[in-house]
């Protein structure tokens, strides 16, 4: 959906694997190897979680793993930094609500 197909300066982008996710229980294309925050940011998904104080909405903001604002529970575990997180096939992607809970 907001991917660069074919670049005007790099050109066409490489062929690669598309696997399956799910995000808050609907199934999402991605690409093997990308990070959950980019497959993400491709589908249009625009809100990575609610911060615990004021239920503010977050995405990706550094996209290097440095400021905390992608966290997200994946495969029922909280906080993960998907901005540095690489999707796998069925992998489960949640929007993080306060401090998310563990689901192990
Ligand atoms: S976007 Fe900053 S840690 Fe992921």
């Amino acid at each position: 959906m907001y991917r660069v197909q074919d670049h005007p300066v790099l050109g066409p982008g490489e062929k690669k694997k598309e696997v399956t996710i799910y995000f808050d229980g609907k199934p999402l294309p991605a690409f093997e190897g990308e990070s959950i925050a980019a497959a993400l940011t491709a589908s249009g998904v625009r809100m990575f979680r609610r911060t615990s104080r004021l239920q503010a909405p977050r995405k990706m903001f550094c996209g290097i793993g440095q400021c905390t604002d992608c966290m997200m529970q994946v495969d029922g575990i909280p906080n993960t930094r998907t901005c540095v997180t690489r999707v796998r096939e069925g992998m489960v992607v949640e929007t993080q609500y306060e401090t998310g809970e563990f689901h192990g």
